[in-house]
């Protein structure tokens, strides 16, 4: 419809998202690599699209801004970056509870968010949604801009 500079977001490692982790993980603790597998595929598809698009849309600027691999690096890799907790989210047990269900009602709630990658079962923390924004604005912002 004419828009020509585009930012999209690809898709995060599912497989290590703490809902997930409770549902899918047969009791491990460790991400779902079946998961992040899908997640994977995802992304390559979205790359693929997003080349033909770029062909076929003149003056186009489009810029797939990776989640994957900062929000992975985090989880895997948590105490570099400031955090300790990444298999519970925030709120509630951090297990399962995830949007609506995760309220100031929730049972357990911790006292400080900022050490937690995720705030919910399934969505970062406001401490990693700064990292991830940096970084988008880092490597993302730029090649809009060129
Ligand atoms: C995920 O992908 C990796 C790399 O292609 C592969 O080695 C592994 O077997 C896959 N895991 C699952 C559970 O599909
Ligand atoms: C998608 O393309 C980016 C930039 O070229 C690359 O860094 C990334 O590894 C690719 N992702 C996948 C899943 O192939
Ligand atoms: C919970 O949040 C709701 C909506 O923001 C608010 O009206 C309510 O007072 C809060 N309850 C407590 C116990 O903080
Ligand atoms: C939360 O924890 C962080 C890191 O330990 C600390 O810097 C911060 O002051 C704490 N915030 C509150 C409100 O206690």
């Amino acid at each position: 419809m004419g828009a020509r500079e585009i930012g999209v977001t690809n898709a995060a490692p599912m497989g290590c998202l703490p809902v997930l982790i409770t549902l899918f993980g047969s009791h491990s603790n460790e991400c779902v690599d079946r998961l992040n597998n899908d997640s994977i595929d995802y992304n390559k598809n979205l790359n693929k699209t997003s080349q033909n698009l770029r062909k076929i849309l003149p003056g186009i600027k489009l810029v797939v801004c990776d989640i994957y691999q900062p929000l992975y690096n985090l989880v895997t890799n948590p105490s570099e970056n400031g955090f300790s907790e990444t298999r519970r989210g925030y709120c509630g047990t951090g297990l399962l509870e995830t949007a609506i269900i995760c309220n100031n009602m929730s049972i357990g709630t911790c006292a400080n968010a900022s050490n937690y990658v995720f705030w919910d079962g399934a969505h970062p923390s406001e401490a990693t949604n700064k990292i991830l924004a940096d970084t988008m604005v880092a490597a993302d912002i730029p090649l809009l801009m060129s």
